[in-house]
């Protein structure tokens, strides 16, 4: 239903999609969300060349974006530009982020330029990080035919790691993302946070278990619960365990349908995503990146754009009146976009701060993190007072980071030592945590324009009042 036309559509040219979406850049050519998603279209139509283009524009407004030099490094490499697909991937190597995914591209350039040893070594850590990327005839290409080549690591698979990463590689969400899950993990496997979940256990849980307590006290269900703060502290990962929680549904509708929805089918397309949310309840609409819909309205200049943000609302508004059992979350990086009508009573009337992980917390979600991995006496305290400012992304980008090390080892000396307190130290002392360059732009809006004290756990995390 919200299969991304580009999926089926082989051909890029007399694409009405990519016309479309040609047309939008060139109208506002500073937004990075759709330019983006374009290019990530023109890849996945095949138009490498085009790609190429919008993905070296896209780096220009954020260099260093390990997605779009990805996406670069495919255009490049389906273009046959190997040396340049290299040079790409090489300087990706470097990033503490880096996809699974990167790794198996960075095989295949080296597998297509014939060399099949350094081919081979990047294939296992592809592998050794996310198994489903296995790829049997490339396998065959390099060589070797060992239980290891073929991608069983000498460690314990962590079966949690696979499919984030895929959603961390993948800034554009597939189209799947608009159907319903059924999550495998609840509050248990979210460490810290603890005065966020009981706000959703308030506003969101209790409704859903306890409706007839709500409805006694004129109590009306509904209006949902905005998250904000820096990248990778937590906001989608404390979604889905709402829903698990519960054993409700999860519905997560990401840019990429927003945009879509913006370019054409917009409204019933919306209408849709509501309809199905009601029909699998008890469901969690979880809205990612909700700022784009806001912070486009100034580049709505048509009708059209104005017409679906209504849209949005009319359909929130809906949830108080027939959705019951169909709970609203929402989260953003950006709520300085985010339409102010987005916060109005009934609708996200509770807009929280998502701080990243304070030391206890940290030291939880390492625990969390080494759950299922070959791990020694870890020095959990430790390890979280070194981790200030850490994301919980950027402490599993250290976990990543230290098991490939200890996987490269055991591949190396055929013995599979566990990891240690000591390795999981070095693998942090080489990260910069992400959150810093978040909390940079906060500052200025918790200075300077913190309306209706918007911004007041903001400034408090930041110690400026
Ligand atoms: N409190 C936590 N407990 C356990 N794991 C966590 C926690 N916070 C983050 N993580 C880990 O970090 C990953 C990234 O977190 P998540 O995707 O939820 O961040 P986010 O706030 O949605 O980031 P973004 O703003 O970039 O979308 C999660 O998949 C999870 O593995
Ligand atoms: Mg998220």
């Amino acid at each position: 239903m919200f299969q991304a036309p580009m999926k089926s559509t082989a051909d890029h040219t007399d694409n009405p999609v990519i016309d479309t979406l040609r047309k939008a850049v060139s109208q506002s050519p500073d937004n990075l969300h759709l330019r983006r998603h374009f290019a990530q279209v023109l890849l996945e139509a095949g138009g490498h060349k085009e790609a190429e283009v919008e993905f070296r524009a896209a780096l220009a407004l954020a260099p260093g974006d390990t997605g779009l030099g990805l996406g670069l490094a495919k255009a490049f490499f389906h273009q046959g530009k190997h040396s340049e697909a290299l040079v790409v991937l090489e300087d990706l190597q470097a990033r503490p982020d880096l996809p699974a995914e990167a790794q198996l591209i960075h095989a295949r350039v080296l597998n297509a330029r014939g060399e099949k040893t350094s081919a081979l070594d990047h294939y296992r850590r592809a592998v050794a990080l996310d198994a489903d990327l296995a790829d049997a005839l490339l396998l065959e290409q390099l060589g070797p035919k060992s239980p290891i080549d073929a991608g069983t690591a000498p460690w314990p698979a962590n079966e949690n790691t696979s499919p984030q990463r895929r959603e961390d590689v993948e800034p554009v969400p597939s189209d799947e993302t608009a159907l319903p899950e059924k999550p495998g993990i609840t509050f248990k496997d979210v460490g810290g946070m603890e005065k966020l979940k009981e706000e959703i256990r308030l506003k969101v849980i209790y409704p859903i278990q306890h409706p007839e307590v709500y409805k006694a006290y004129g109590k009306g269900i509904g209006g949902g619960i905005l998250m904000f703060g820096p990248p990778g502290c937590g906001k989608t990962h404390l979604a889905r365990a709402t829903a698990g929680e519960v054993n409700a549904a999860f519905v997560a509708v990401g840019i990429n349908e927003v945009l879509e929805m913006w370019i054409g089918r917009s409204e019933s397309n919306l209408h849709a995503i509501f309809e199905m949310a009601r029909r699998n309840k008890p469901c969690v609409l979880f809205f990612d990146e909700v700022d784009a819909l806001g912070a486009s309205r100034a580049d709505f200049k048509n009708s059209a754009g104005r017409s679906l943000i209504n849209q949005f609302l009319a359909e929130l508004d809906g949830v108080k009146s027939d959705n019951e059992g169909v709970l609203i979350l929402a989260a953003t990086n950006a709520p300085w976009n985010v339409d102010s009508a987005f916060r109005r009573p009934g609708r996200f009337d509770r807009i929280i701060f998502v701080p990243p992980p304070d030391t206890e917390a940290r030291a939880l979600i390492l625990e969390l993190l080494l759950k299922d991995k070959l791990a020694k006496d870890i020095d959990y305290p430790a390890l979280a007072k070194r981790t200030g400012s850490f994301s919980g992304a950027d402490l599993k980008s250290v976990v990543d980071v230290a098991t490939e090390a200890r996987i490269e080892d055991a591949l190396r000396s055929g013995k599979a030592l566990p990891l240690t307190t000591k390795d999981l130290a070095a693998a942090a002392a080489k990260r910069f945590p992400t959150t810093r360059e978040w909390f940079a732009t906060a500052r200025n809006y918790a200075t300077y324009s913190n309306e209706g004290g918007f911004y007041d756990d903001v400034a408090r995390y930041l110690n400026l009042v």
